[in-house]
């Protein structure tokens, strides 16, 4: 008997929502059955970029925007299930992350908006969300919560394995000590690079990475931005666009370089936060294995290469789980970890007081 689940993800560089269709009575890592995606319509994605910021009449606009991304989430879903034979009767539950529009654990709270009564309503199906909350409720970040699934999809007795995702913000997980994961985020991964292609070329992402590359990178520019405090901090630690956003990025002055110099800055700023991270925090790891959107940046991942001293990197397609549909497969997985009442959090990775199981049920 399969036992199906759909992942609905939506990270901080707010390109759109990842849904995957997943047997978990197959063999980890669970190559998705299906997979589909939905862009943000430009108007709805200008409002979650609004909403990570303070702004007038907040209430009504997260409310409002929660409606519409679980109305996107629940096209996905109608849309994924069209491309496989199984009816929405056969998924035990959809894994939705929401759209994180704060996260603020210091105060006490994250916020990932998504109606998950609306999506229940539209799809007939179980819904699991807000996965973060008890986490953040528990004293922890609420963040990240891939390194569970990471451990379970991708873990290897004896071989020193770090998962890199390269999604807005980066983060890694360490499979050194055997069942028990560690992981933080190491910083920006795509969302100044984004910002600054957006600001010159007028396109949402630098495609493969072909600008940064026709750029060099100036180093006065880059030692101003790793003396960032976020570098320095010793995890359990999380970040977002709270932090990394237009006005850090307007903080270094950019306009004093050529452009083109700025996103190849950027790309290295991200290549030395991640390298440095296993540097000082995994040292002995082998094989690092990229994941998320920016594994298909070219010179992002030639850059990481440079900085890894002979340790070996490829991405996780190598080990069966193609890098663009992990977060989505891991959001599915999760949803699992939920309904089975087992903990999907990492105590020792978010600083929580203890294991917690995560997500608010919604009952088809
Ligand atoms: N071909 C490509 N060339 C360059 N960059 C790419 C390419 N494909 C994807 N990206 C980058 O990946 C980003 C999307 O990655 P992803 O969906 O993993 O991030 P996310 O939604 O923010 O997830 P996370 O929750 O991990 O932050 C895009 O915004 C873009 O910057
Ligand atoms: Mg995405």
């Amino acid at each position: 008997m399969p036992e199906l689940y759909v992942g609905l993800m939506s990270g901080t560089s707010l390109d759109g929502v990842d849904a995957a269709l997943v047997d978990f009575e197959q063999r980890a890592p669970w190559r998705p059955l299906a997979t589909h995606s939905v862009p943000y319509p430009p108007h709805l994605r200008a409002d979650a970029l609004a909403l990570n910021a303070p702004g007038h009449d907040e209430l009504d606009r997260a409310a409002l925007f929660a409606n519409a991304h679980a109305e996107l989430c629940a096209s996905a879903v109608h849309a994924l299930l069209a491309r496989t034979p199984h009816e929405r009767a056969a998924v035990a539950a959809i894994g939705c992350h929401g759209q994180t529009v704060r996260h603020r654990p210091d105060r006490g709270y994250t916020l990932q908006l998504v109606n998950g009564a609306l999506l229940a309503e539209r799809t007939g199906m179980r819904v699991v969300c807000d996965f973060r909350s008890r986490d953040v409720a528990a004293g922890g970040h609420g963040a990240p919560l891939v390194p569970a699934f990471h451990a379970a999809a991708f873990g290897a007795p004896g071989t020193h394995r770090v998962i890199v995702n390269l999604g807005g913000m980066a983060n890694l997980t360490d499979l050194s000590h055997g069942a028990t994961p560690t992981g933080f985020d190491t910083g920006p991964a795509n969302v100044l690079l984004d910002l600054w292609a957006e600001t010159h070329l007028g396109a949402p992402i630098d495609r493969d990475g072909a600008w940064a590359a026709s750029g060099s990178v100036d180093d006065g520019l880059l030692a101003q931005m790793l003396a960032e405090p976020y570098f320095a901090m010793a995890p359990p630690k999380s970040t977002g666009r709270e932090r990394f956003n237009r006005e850090w990025l307007a903080r270094h002055a950019p306009e004093r370089f050529a452009p083109a110099d700025v996103q190849a800055t950027l790309a290295e700023l991200t290549a030395v936060t991640v390298a440095n991270a296993i540097e000082r925090h995994c040292p002995a790891a082998i094989e690092i294995l990229l994941c998320g959107g920016g594994s298909q940046n070219a010179e992002l991942a030639r850059r990481l290469g440079a900085r890894l001293r002979g340790r070996a990197l490829a991405n996780t397609g190598a080990l069966g789980l193609e890098p663009r549909w992990v977060e989505a497969t891991a959001f599915a997985w999760l949803a699992r970890e939920a309904l089975a009442a087992r903990p999907g959090n990492v105590p020792l990775v978010t600083g929580a007081r203890g294991p917690r199981v995560l997500g608010a049920v919604y009952p088809a």
